[in-house]
This record gives structure tokens, sequence and C-alpha cells, in this order.
């Protein structure tokens, strides 16, 4: 169904194209909190490192951070279990136990904890046999492990998909999302379906829209600059797919953030920060919120920027351009607002200059908008015309991220006239 409320020509687009989301009310803005896996693996052995193995105190110790530390405030709210939390044997009545040791309190206690600091408890599992890390997985048990998961007062499932041949992978997802839906209790249900079945075909988003409340397409993050990068051309280069599906209650999920960790530059950390925000994708940490650097932490905790992200008009951004070794993504926001990312590609050199007078987002501005910078540093430039020239320096590998306001009602005729019934193809091309 297309609505008249949307003003732009891509906006209308996106909402005719949007299908019916996962209906259990869940994920109407992209999902935020902190997830174990990219940190911390699957790190067993608590006898050798205590702090940081994969058991109940770890989760506890993050919560308690995230309460203390500004966290909860900004709204990171799901603290995540990952891979590696089970027993390696079922109980007698055949359901899913944390490994004693490590978690000797159980999940259900757990999630009491967790809820007692105002927080929501995520867990893991899989559609096969196994989980990736070899533990037990939900094949044959999917009715079990969710009413298991309901009764222990979980509020997420991450639902892996290996160990499962590809052509049942999506029939897999969708069985899990009814036996979800059976229990009765509102479980966020993050998926990898199209990961899992890109190797075989095209996935269908339309069903996975209906079944998913996010979903991973692509590889897993690592803690490199290679790896963000090789995320953002991926989704760049499925963007008139992938974006379409995308908007409340389900989201297109390129993984973890792994801003706070080892192997990123602080541009770097930028990068991923505004563009997971462009990209309206979740932001699930994966770090030591325990540990971890101001500069960081200010940073994902940037309310302008959770702000783009979290953006109520719930529609996920794309790359508009791409030349000279810049790349241009740019998000509609809700009341006519416009986000623009301006990344420098180039990894060679210096700061570099970049003009924005000849972007598409910049005929917004006509007559006059506002425009807020805020990366690398918030600044505000006031009040812009169609020929003001706006200069963006960008380090090497950081980004700019931007809002453009637009400030007059003559806007809104102009903006629909310019924008509506091009393509999101033509727009790219209006920038080269
Ligand atoms: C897969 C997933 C990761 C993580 C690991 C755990 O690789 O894509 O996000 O959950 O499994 O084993």
């Amino acid at each position: 169904m297309c609505s008249v409320m949307f003003l732009t020509g891509l906006l209308l687009f996106v909402s005719c194209a949007v299908v019916d989301a996962l209906d259990n009310g869940l994920a109407l803005k992209p999902t935020m909190g902190w997830l174990h896996w990219e940190r911390f693996m699957c790190n067993v052995d608590c006898d050798k490192n205590p702090d940081n193995c994969i058991s109940e105190r770890l989760y506890m110790q993050m919560a308690d951070v995230m309460v203390k530390e500004g966290w909860k405030e900004a709204g990171y709210e799901y603290v995540c279990i990952d891979d590696c939390w089970p027993s390696h044997q079922r109980d007698a009545q055949g359901r899913l136990q944390a490994d004693p040791k490590r978690f000797p309190g159980g999940i259900k206690k757990l999630a009491d904890y967790i809820h007692s600091k105002g927080l929501k408890l995520g867990i893991y599992s899989d559609i096969g046999k196994y989980t990736c890390a070899g533990y037990p997985g939900s094949l044959g048990y999917y009715e079990t492990d969710a009413l298991t998961f309901a009764d222990w007062g979980v509020d997420l499932l991450k639902f892996d998909g290996c160990n499962m041949d590809r052509a049942l992978v999506g029939e897999a997802y969708v069985n899990m999302s009814k036996a979800l839906n059976t229990t009765g209790r509102s479980i966020l249900y993050s998926c990898e379906w199209p990961l899992y079945e890109w190797p075989l075909r095209q996935p269908n988003y339309t069903a996975i829209r209906e079944t998913c409340n996010h979903w991973r397409n692509f590889q897993d993050v690592y803690d490199s600059w290679s790896s963000i990068k090789s995320i953002l051309d991926w989704t760049a280069s499925h963007q008139d797919i992938i974006v379409p599906a995308a908007g409340p209650g389900g989201w297109n999920d390129p993984d973890m953030l792994v801003i706070g960790n080892f192997g990123l530059s602080h541009d770097q950390q930028e990068s991923q920060m505004a563009l997971w925000a462009i990209m309206a994708a979740p932001l699930l940490m994966s770090n030591d919120l325990r540990d971890i650097c101001p500069r960081s932490k200010d940073l994902l905790q940037n309310r302008r920027i959770i702000d783009i992200s979290q953006d109520s008009l719930g529609k996920q951004g794309y790359r508009t351009a791409k030349m000279n070794g810049y790349e241009v993504w740019e998000r509609p926001l809700s009341q006519n607002r416009l986000a623009i990312a301006v990344m420098n590609r180039q990894e060679i050199g210096g700061p570099r200059q970049f003009t924005i007078r000849a972007a598409p987002g910049w005929k917004i501005c006509y007559p006059k908008c506002s425009i807020t910078q805020i990366l690398p540093q918030y600044k505000d430039m006031g009040i812009q015309a169609p020929d003001s020239n706006i200069v963006v320096t960008v380090n090497p590998s950081g980004t700019a991220l931007l809002t453009l306001t637009p400030i007059s009602s003559s806007f809104e005729r102009m903006h629909k006239r310019v924008w509506q019934d091009i393509s999101i193809k033509d727009k790219r091309n209006t920038f080269l």
C-alpha cells in the first residue's frame, strides 16, 4: 500500500515497496544493545580468563556498566548472549540448559537480573542440529526451545543458520518465527536467513520481512577496516534489493559495531557509526564496555548520530554517489530532513575537501535550509541556499556526517516536484 504522507519520490517508491513486517510489535526502530560475539567469541575457559569468558558474570557486568555509564540512557537496551552458552547436553525433558559451571544461576536468574536493571536479555541458537561453534542447535526442538526461552524471560533470539541444508533455511526461519509467536511472549527475532540463502539463490525479502525483526545479509564483521568496507560495498551493491525491505519492525543487519576495540582508527570508527546510522542498522555493540576509551564511548553515545539511527520515518539510507575516492550516502529523515554522509575512501594522503553543492540532497535546500555537521565534529553550518558552497573536510577512511533541515514550507512543493518519480538510480546519477 502507498501512503500520501510521503513527500519525495523516493519515499513514495519505498513506501510502496515495503511489505508487512513481522507483526510482533517489536523493533519499530533499529535495535540497540550489546552482543558478545565479535569481542568475546567462544572463550569458555573461565579458569584461565574469568573476566572475559562466556559466563553469567560477563553479562551482569555489562548490564551494570550499561546502567552506570550512560549506555542505557543513550538507548542501548538489549544485553545479548551469542554462541557457546549452553551445556553440550539437553536436560531430561529435552530442554536446552546453560553450561552449569559458567552460568551457575541459570538463564532465568540472569534474565531477572538484567530486567532488574531495566534492560533486556538476548539469547542465541541455530536452525540446525549444531550451532556454528558446535553447541546444540534447535533442529527438532523449535517449539521446546521457543517455550524455554519464553519461560526464562528472554527478550531476543538471535537464530543462526549453520549446519542446515541451504534449501531449507527459509522454512526453518519461518517455523521458529511461528514457534516464538505461539509462546505469547514478545521475543525480538534476529535472523541470518539471507546470509545463508544468498549462495543458493536470491532470498525472498518479502517473506524475510514478514518473518524476522532483523536479518543478516553478509559475512561476519571483524575488527578491521577491510571488514567494514566489505560490508558497506556489499550493501551498496545490493541496495536496490535490500533497502526497500527495511522499515519499522524489520531491518537489514550489517552486523555488530566494533567501535572501541583494536582494529579501527578513530576516523574508521566514526565511519562505522555514521554509516550504520545511515543504513538504519541495529546498533549492537561488541566491545568491552568495562574498558573503553572515552572517545569511542562518546562516539557510541553521540545523541545526534543515535537520533539519525532511530529516526521515526524508519527509512534505510543508501549510497548515492561514488567518485574521486569519495562515497556519498543519504538517509531521508522525518520532517523532510535528510542525513548525508561523505566518506573519504582514499587511503593515501591527508584530509581532503569535498563540496556538497552538487549533491542531490542539496536540492532540498530550496529555497533555504539549515545544515548541521555532526561528524567529524559538531558544527552549526547555518542557513544555506542552493548556490552555497558547503565544504567538508574528511580524513582518509573518515566520514563527514551532516543533517539538512528545510526551513520553508515552499521546500515541500519543490522537494516533491524535483524528487517525485526519480528512482534511486537516477538520483545516484545526479551526483556524477
Ligand atoms: C556465525 C554468526 C556470528 C556468530 C557466530 C557464532 O558465524 O554469523 O554472528 O553468531 O556464528 O558461532
